[in-house]
């Protein structure tokens, strides 16, 4: 045995001894919960430390740069979201707590931009606010997977404008892009919005910088994002993609799920609109959207 490798033994007993300790420190916390998740995550973050052998400059580094996080995040940013977002967690905490159940629509990322209070629209209102965009009509219906309609489903859909940004994002305390509506009588519900475009997730502060480090996009597909409420039902948070879109693949939260790809169908200027609206001289697009809800106890 070589003094090398004796002193590797040797530091690997210190760096054992110190998880060890640390993870006997939750011994006598009270709540088995936390007392599982608490030393799930020594274990891991110690297993990362010393994988990577984190040296302290770059130790310094991650404080400065969580604390930038902690700094840009206010009640109109958030930023921890989209560090969660783009490491791929908020995606996979979703895959742990949604799994497939029979037909129910596949959730996906909240992100960082739902807003409580949007405003309240009719079956066949306009959710877009006079957000710029391509007006697009979204129609389905709202059912269990027994196929039984589901009225009264409250549906919150939320989305940014043709420029790629959300009415939070602007200065002006705008309201736009964000609605909510109930399904009608007979689970079916129905909307103007706006055809959905690709965005880049904000990238000015930190989360952005991390993404131009190590050679990602900031690029999201194009999506609409739904929330769909209803009693005794699993609430569902999710978006519908546009397919054809280029960014399906490259999707910087990993948030495209297959089922969740719908044709928005572009519709020549002139054409009638399904409620009789008059878009002007514009063409306009709809897209079809069945949502299935799990039940809350599965
Ligand atoms: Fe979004």
């Amino acid at each position: 045995m070589t003094e090398q490798t004796m002193t590797g033994q040797a530091q690997d007993a210190v760096e054992e001894r110190l998880v060890e300790n640390v993870l006997r420190s939750f011994d006598d916390c009270t709540d088995p919960r936390l007392k599982q998740v608490m030393t799930s995550l020594v274990h891991h973050l110690h297993g990362f430390i010393r994988d990577v052998r984190l040296t302290e400059q770059e130790w310094n580094t991650a404080i400065g740069f969580l604390t930038e996080v902690g700094h840009i995040t206010d009640d109109r940013r958030q930023e921890f979201i989209l560090l969660s977002d783009v490491l791929g967690a908020s995606m996979q905490t979703i895959n742990v707590n949604n799994p497939a159940y029979e037909d129910a629509t596949e959730a996906t990322v909240f992100g960082p931009f739902f807003v409580d209070d949007a405003p309240r629209i009719e079956n066949g209102g306009d959710g877009s606010g006079g957000a710029a965009g391509q007006p697009c009509w979204v129609e389905g219906t709202v059912r269990d997977t027994a196929g039984t309609p589901i009225p009264g489903a409250r549906l919150e859909i939320w989305e940014a404008d043709e420029d790629g940004f959300y009415d939070v994002q602007y200065d002006d305390a705008r309201v736009g892009g964000r609605a909510h509506l109930y399904s009608d009588d007979d689970g079916n519900y129905r909307f103007w919005a706006l055809t959905p475009t690709p965005y880049p997730i904000p990238h000015d502060g930190p989360v952005g910088r991390m993404l131009t480090a190590t050679g990602r996009s900031p690029m999201r597909a194009s999506h609409l994002h739904f929330m769909v409420t209803a009693p005794g039902m699993r609430t569902l948070v999710t978006h519908i993609f546009v397919s054809g879109d280029e960014l399906l693949g490259s999707d910087t939260v990993f948030g495209v799920k297959e089922s969740l790809i719908k044709d928005f169908v572009e519709q020549p200027s002139g054409t009638p609109t399904p409620d009789g609206r008059d878009v002007g001289d514009t063409t306009w697009a709809r897209a079809d959207f069945d949502i299935v809800l799990a039940p809350a106890d599965v």
